[in-house]
């Protein structure tokens, strides 16, 4: 149990909902994202729950994504009318309400029956763009179809490039948006999380061949993740007509990199602190990213949104968009589809509480004037 909740925040009394209950409280009782962790670990089996809340190792790099954000000060900017902060964005060309779109996560039945198909109908009531896993519960044309609103998609590349091409293909024919391409789980290994969380090969998520004597590799990592260059993206363009994403990025030189193969979006994230501990926080690379972009390409981010004042301090930081993986799993866990939603309304309400209290009209009104960051 300690392990279990060692990256989570409702070990704190104020943030746990079922403190004073024999009974898991209504939906409408819970008021910020934290609590719908709390019942989604009420309400989930354990190897679920573990699953999700899990980070590499020691942990380390799942504790400071959260933490950077505390060191981050907001500075309101004076008086400025912002009443009715404008949130309303472009990207890649299509209109969203709000910067903050779902993460790719794994396996969603295993938190909620009807899985994928309910967290794109959450996410379509609250408005959101959903990026739908390449490890989907449900193949992505039936998520696609469960809702109207618009999803991109997520690739894990595989070493055949025709495998790549019908995945793509078929997901951009079943109306991907954009395809996310996710490189920086190429050596990582549940090994650790299957012994510390007592996580189950049963788990589909978690299932892995035993090593074989005699194995070129022998650590069970994933062979399909362990050969990547970034010629990769030169590779796949002719099968991606929509924009393409590299998401994993945490260096300056990395995102030169992917803009010099081509991708039109660069999407910093360090896996929700599930793939290399001791990465950096991606709050406190966000800015040299940002700087080394310059412009020519959004800038996405995840791994540790939780509160409407993380979007905008990330804003602020010059990320053009938010992604929330985790939030929104606490939401399907705990109320399926209606959780989601739910879970994304209270980010997007406080974020425009955010806005207003720091005197940002409009998200153009958002910069680097409005936050010191603590750390150096
Ligand atoms: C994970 C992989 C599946 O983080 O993306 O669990």
């Amino acid at each position: 149990m300690a392990i279990g909740l060692a990256g989570s925040r409702f070990g704190r009394a104020q943030e746990d909902p079922v403190r004073d209950h024999s009974r898991v409280p209504s939906i409408s009782e819970l008021k910020t994202t934290f609590e719908f962790e709390a019942v989604a670990w009420a309400k989930l089996p354990r190897a679920a729950y573990d699953y999700m809340a899990y980070g590499a190792d020691g942990e380390v790099t799942l504790r400071r994504n959260r933490d950077v954000f505390d060191e981050v000060d907001l500075i309101p900017r004076g008086i400025q009318m912002a009443e009715a902060p404008k949130t309303e964005l472009k990207l890649f060309g299509a209109a969203m309400a709000y910067p903050v779109l779902v993460s790719p996560t794994a396996g969603h039945s295993q938190f909620f029956a009807e899985g994928e198909l309910a967290t794109h109908r959450g996410a379509t009531a609250a408005g959101a763009t959903m990026i739908v896993s390449n490890n989907s519960t449900y193949p992505f044309d039936k998520v696609a179809a469960a809702a109207k609103g618009p999803v991109w998609v997520q690739l894990y590349p595989k070493p055949q490039l025709d495998a790549n091409r019908a995945y793509l293909e078929s997901a951009q024919a079943a109306g991907a948006q954009a395809v996310v391409v996710t490189i920086d789980q190429q050596a990582s290994s549940y090994e650790r999380a299957l012994h510390d969380r007592n996580l189950s090969y049963s788990n589909p998520a978690m299932r892995r061949p035993p090593a074989r004597p005699g194995s070129t590799n022998p650590y069970r990592i994933s062979a399909s993740r362990l050969w990547y260059e970034w010629k990769l993206f030169d590779e796949i363009r002719p099968f991606v007509k929509v924009p393409m994403l590299a998401k994993g990025i945490l260096t300056a030189e990395d995102a030169k990199l992917a803009l010099d193969h081509g991708v039109d979006g660069i999407y910093v994230s360090n896996h929700g602190g599930r793939s290399l501990d001791y990465d950096p926080s991606t709050l406190e690379v966000l800015p040299e990213i940002v700087d080394a972009v310059n412009g020519r390409a959004p800038v996405l981010f995840d791994s540790g949104i939780r509160r409407g004042s993380d979007v905008l301090k990330a804003l602020a930081l010059g990320a053009s968009a938010v992604c929330c993986g985790r939030a929104p799993l606490w939401g399907l866990s705990a109320y399926g589809t209606a959780g989601v939603q739910r879970v994304l309304e209270i980010l997007q309400t406080e974020f425009v509480d955010a806005m207003r209290s720091a005197g940002c009209p409009s998200l153009e009104a958002i910069n680097r004037k409005i936050v010191a960051a603590q750390y150096s």
